[in-house]
């Protein structure tokens, strides 16, 4: 036994599941700001205009209706006022839809009940939403809140020297897939399909002679948000590099290390004190949606990044969600 290995190894452990704690049991700003509760005025989702609902989130970024009676087809009859193209969710985790609808996903925990770390939608690809769309239609009865953190707010509390790194260096997604996986996941069956997607999505590719796909995307850890012209820390590195954390429960090496990793575009990996400190600052802003039956809440994808508190194994939890371009 190496000697000196252990108390290392031990005091990995021991942080890793600190910084897991930390990030489930942090204090957690509330919602009130941006909610919405049912009112005389207010009776009914269709009493909101879709600029009234627009005019919030290009103002907040975030709008929560609470109280109102919804049921699924509401929310997406709802939701389809509005002149937002709604995407199909390709290219990310596969999952059931409603009435066969590709663009009205159902999240449920037969997913799992595992966190999952702060991201923006579908950073890893060109073309994604810049409308966030969620419906519960089981809110969990215990945790798996959704938990938000403005990054506008993010980015102008990071040090000058992590803003510049990441002005300096682009970053970079590697993902791989089977064939079986590719197939599920960008929902085609032909390789011609396959390229014609990954093209528009300004994907690099290369498939090996078993049929497996192998890709890269460069692109910028800060963005510019869609409203105004804020700089904005929003990406999927931080999800991704907690997946890859042995203590993390999605962590299995096959699934996280051989198939999706992020690095800086040079292969240099992103500093640990790096991402520590931007997780010290998430955990001072983030705020938590203890969902509520019938909850509609809205968001920016381009500056609000979101998360999923863990919750007990077997206790329900169903949401419906949708992806839009405004
Ligand atoms: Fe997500």
């Amino acid at each position: 036994m190496n000697i000196l290995s252990t108390p290392r190894k031990l005091l990995k452990v021991t942080l890793t599941a600190l910084l897991l704690s930390n990030f489930l049991s942090a204090e957690v700003h509330d919602l009130e700001k941006f909610t919405i509760e049912r009112s005389e005025e207010k009776k009914s989702i269709y009493d909101f205009s879709t600029d009234e609902i627009y005019g919030r989130l290009k103002e907040k970024g975030i709008v929560l209706l609470r109280g109102f009676d919804v049921s699924t087809r509401d929310f997406i009859a709802f939701s389809n006022q509005f002149p937002d193209a709604f995407l199909p969710y390709q290219g990310g985790s596969i999952r059931p839809n409603v009435d066969g609808d590709p663009t009205a996903i159902i999240i449920t925990e037969k997913d799992g009940n595992h966190s999952v770390y702060f991201h923006g939608e579908q950073y890893y690809q060109k073309i994604r939403a810049t409308t966030f769309w969620m419906y519960a239609f089981v809110p969990p009865v215990a945790d798996g809140a959704t938990l938000l953190c403005d990054g506008r707010e993010l980015y102008a509390r990071l040090a000058e020297e992590i803003k510049q790194l990441f002005m300096d260096k682009k970053i970079k997604y590697s993902r791989y897939f089977p064939r079986e996986k590719w197939q599920k996941i960008y929902q085609v069956t032909s390789v011609e399909e396959l390229e014609r997607i990954l093209n528009k999505q300004w994907i690099n590719y290369f498939i090996d002679e078993d049929s497996n796909l192998h890709t890269t995307y460069v692109t910028e850890a800060i963005q510019q948000e869609k409203w105004s012209n804020s700089p904005i820390f929003i990406n999927n590195v931080l999800e991704i590099l907690e997946d890859m954390q042995e203590m993390h429960p999605k962590y299995h090496p096959e699934k996280t290390k051989e198939t999706i990793c992020v690095t800086f575009e040079d292969n240099t990996e992103i500093p640990s004190e790096v991402i520590d400190q931007i997780q010290q600052i998430i955990a001072e802003i983030k705020m938590a949606v203890r969902w509520q039956r019938n909850d509609i809440l809205i968001f920016d994808n381009t500056r609000i990044l979101h998360a999923r508190e863990g919750f007990p194994e077997n206790s329900r939890r169903e949401l419906v969600s949708r992806l839009s371009i405004y």
